[in-house]
């Protein structure tokens, strides 16, 4: 199993022309979320190509309302897990509110700590053409951007809640427009969120770079779901989501199994203890 790298991750884009001047032939890409060191594990072993520490954290495994309170420690200690356990894919540290707004030193700083602390290949980090030059200042620091546009978490209030975008004619031509602006900026893909796919499709044929959807159709690049979503560890449904497994109820009849053993005297058996 050959390990994923960014350029590999480039040359996914169809039509590629690779070192040796043949296009590619492309291949979706496959994209996880993972937290911690056990899932990544699992993921990794799938071979998943890209495991994104999503600051999704914040919501799906510390239970708050939305992202915008996850910090750069947290971030870094979920990253560290996870880039410890992942052998083949790429480990891609997610840039929490507030950790490249407010200045370019500190959006330099705080990528940084992802690869060097964190042990993550590249960064992700929201927006259009206002984090443009942030993207442009990472990339010539060599640490690789994936840019994330559509519906982008951190924005919540601003959009109002979690609500498709692009979908009038002056948003899609703007979306258009930042995926242009944020390929010539330097990321090496683009994460499309919750935007119609006629739009998607059209970035997709318009950009030189991977785009990778998560609600946004069939035509992007590759596909991206949150971990939880697609195991069955979160409630609620969201349309684009598929569920693979249910693995809250596994884990329910688990412990309805475990709580019964233990209250008749099942568990544990002689076997499963020590004589001396
Ligand atoms: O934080 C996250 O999990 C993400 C994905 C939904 C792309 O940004």
């Amino acid at each position: 199993m050959d390990k994923v790298t960014v350029p590999l991750i480039r040359e996914k884009k169809v039509g590629t022309p690779t070192a040796v001047g043949t296009p590619t032939a492309g291949g979706k890409i496959s994209a996880v979320t993972a937290y911690d060191y056990p899932f990544a594990k699992i993921i990794d072993e799938a071979g998943i190509d890209i495991i994104l520490v999503g600051d999704s954290v914040g919501v799906v495994v510390a239970g708050e309302e939305n992202t915008l309170s996850v910090t750069m420690d947290q971030m870094i200690y979920h990253t560290r897990m996870v880039s410890r356990a992942v052998k083949r894919g790429l480990v891609v540290g997610d840039m929490p509110f507030l950790s490249y707004q407010t200045s370019m030193e500190e959006t330099i700083r705080n990528a940084g700590r992802f690869l060097k602390e964190g042990g993550a290949a590249a960064v992700k980090l929201e927006g259009g053409a206002s984090v443009a030059d942030r993207i442009e200042a990472l990339t010539n620091y060599d640490i690789p951007v994936v840019a994330h546009i559509g519906l982008t978490p951190q924005s919540i209030h601003r959009m109002g809640g979690y609500k498709i975008q692009g979908r009038n004619e002056r948003q899609a031509r703007r979306l258009l427009a930042d995926a242009k602006t944020l390929e010539s900026a330097g990321a090496f893909a683009i994460v499309l969120e919750c935007i119609p796919m006629g739009l998607a499709k059209e970035i997709t044929h318009t950009i030189h770079i991977p785009t990778i959807g998560i609600g946004a159709g069939p035509d992007c690049d590759g596909q991206i779901l949150v971990l939880h979503d697609l195991l069955g560890l979160s409630p609620g449904t969201r349309k684009f989501v598929r569920r693979y497994a249910d693995f809250t109820t596994l884990a329910q009849e688990a412990l309805l199994r475990f709580k019964s053993d233990v209250e008749s005297g099942k568990f544990p058996a002689p076997e499963e203890g020590f004589k001396e």
